[in-house]
């Protein structure tokens, strides 16, 4: 993808308090799965506010090259032409994947029960990622992977047809996982069966419920235990994906760091399996006001008002983290202005996301001029009682092609002294295009 040739990097600068009102793009995980389910769709779905990001964008062109026909038209609408499940193509090429794990991990799902075979290639970032979660319970269903050592990207995959359901207790909290054998389960005959221990994202149970197909959660003692039935019919949906909260999550700490700062930031997915971040910023101290709450394509959304606040530091409970996951390098930010001392535990899967956000987080940070100590499985950050971070002299921070990094310290900038400089902020783009255009927006009083 481009950002890995084109290393642009930037200082953000402290500045003027973020006001207004900014609308975030739509969320990440509800758009892949949009495009996915509507490839698996008899007829035409369409999509409203899909996020027009780098990964999404790796979703689609890998959905076409499997015979889906996916077009964006002028007033911004996604329509999605499905081949039926069943129906994904032979594809002729390598599928790209970029940067993004979740176009890969839910599309290995979907090919491990289609008679088809597909090499699957990513960026630096993507390559270094572990894809064993999937392989493990792919193989068991049947599908056959070549891949490179470790389990890693490139790999070739060859699917299984008729693909074996199977019973398979996540042994990671990993939406991906989870996500990847249902997917495999929509063309498998029979009831696959993922028992989850700890809870997830459920988009792709709520969404897949949508579609149509006979999907299955039941709960007991936390354990979550859902079913699908495949040789599924899905039914096309007009969708509308809401804002996305892992984006809000940037403006939300830039705007309760920043003194002066009053910013309402509209149409904030606020599912429970995504939200935590802003319940722990309230528990430090952050004054966030959900205004007009209401329902949005099936998902719970509000405008998020955010004033400037006196934060304090808290202990992280490691049971909130899988709905917060993506949340923690800006978390990082915030307890680091924050009074006294956050503890963070319980955070290894943050080691194997696009970057290990533990160590990278604490270099950028300790860059910055933060408190931070390094532990195995989390970071334990001395708050400076909301005194602006001194910020980056000579070096620049090293976003090791990670969206989230570059995000939560342009962040760190605008709470800082003299600025922090980044080495790049292509990787944006993954997720976030807009990004650096609604905070230049934002922070124009
Ligand atoms: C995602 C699941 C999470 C998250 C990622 C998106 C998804 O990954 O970090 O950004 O859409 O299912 P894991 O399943 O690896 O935790």
């Amino acid at each position: 993808m481009s950002h890995a040739n084109t290393p642009t990097p930037r200082r953000f600068l402290p500045g003027a308090p973020l006001t207004g009102r900014i609308a975030v793009p739509g969320d990440k995980s509800i758009s892949h799965r949009s495009l996915m389910f509507g490839a698996l769709a008899v007829g035409r779905t369409t999509a409203k506010g899909l996020l027009e990001g780098e990964d999404v964008m790796a979703t689609a062109g890998a959905l076409r090259a499997m015979g889906a026909t996916i077009v964006r038209s002028d007033d911004g609408t996604w329509t999605i032409d499905g081949v039926g499940v069943g129906g994904l193509l032979q594809p002729e090429t390598a599928l790209e994947m970029g940067n993004s794990g979740t176009s890969t991990r839910l599309l290995m799902g979907l090919v491990a029960s289609h008679g088809i075979t597909a090499t699957f290639t990513g960026d630096a970032s993507l390559s270094k990622r572990p894809m064993g979660r999937v392989i493990e319970p792919l193989s068991l269903m049947g599908a056959d992977f070549t891949s490179s050592p470790g389990g890693r990207l490139p790999l070739t995959m060859r699917g299984a047809h008729p693909a074996v359901a199977i019973e398979y207790r996540l042994p990671v909290a990993s939406a991906q996982v989870k996500s990847a054998v249902l997917l495999a389960g929509l063309n498998t005959p029979g009831v696959t069966r993922v028992i989850e221990p700890v809870a997830t994202r459920d988009h792709t149970e709520r969404m897949l419920t949508g579609f149509g197909a006979e999907l299955t959660v039941e709960e007991v003692d936390g354990t979550r235990i859902i079913d699908i039935r495949g040789e599924a019919e899905l039914k096309p949906q007009d969708i509308i994906v809401p804002g996305d909260p892992s984006s809000a999550a940037f403006f939300v700490v830039a705007a309760l760091l920043v003194p002066g700062s009053d910013l309402v930031v509209a149409n904030v997915g606020l599912n429970p399996t995504r939200a935590a971040l802003f319940d722990v910023l309230r528990a430090m101290g952050g004054s966030i006001e959900e205004l007009d709450r209401r329902d949005v394509g099936g998902e719970p959304v509000a405008d998020l008002r955010v004033r400037h606040s006196d934060l304090s530091g808290i202990e992280v409970d490691p049971a909130v983290a899988p709905s917060m996951i993506d949340e923690f390098p800006v978390l990082f930010v915030a307890a680091s202005l924050a009074k006294g001392r956050t503890v963070t535990t319980g955070l290894d899967e943050l080691r194997v996301k696009e970057s290990d956000r533990l160590t990278a987080m604490a270099e950028a940070l300790t860059l910055a001029g933060a408190k931070i100590e390094e532990r195995e499985d989390g970071l334990v950050i001395e708050g400076t009682g909301g005194e602006p971070l001194p910020g980056t002299s000579g070096d620049r921070v090293t976003t090791h092609l990670d969206h989230r990094i570059a995000m939560s310290m342009a962040v760190a900038g605008l709470a800082s002294r003299d600025g922090v400089e980044i080495d790049d902020t292509s990787p944006i783009a993954t997720s976030f295009p807009t990004f650096e255009a609604l905070l230049a927006q934002a922070s124009a009083a």
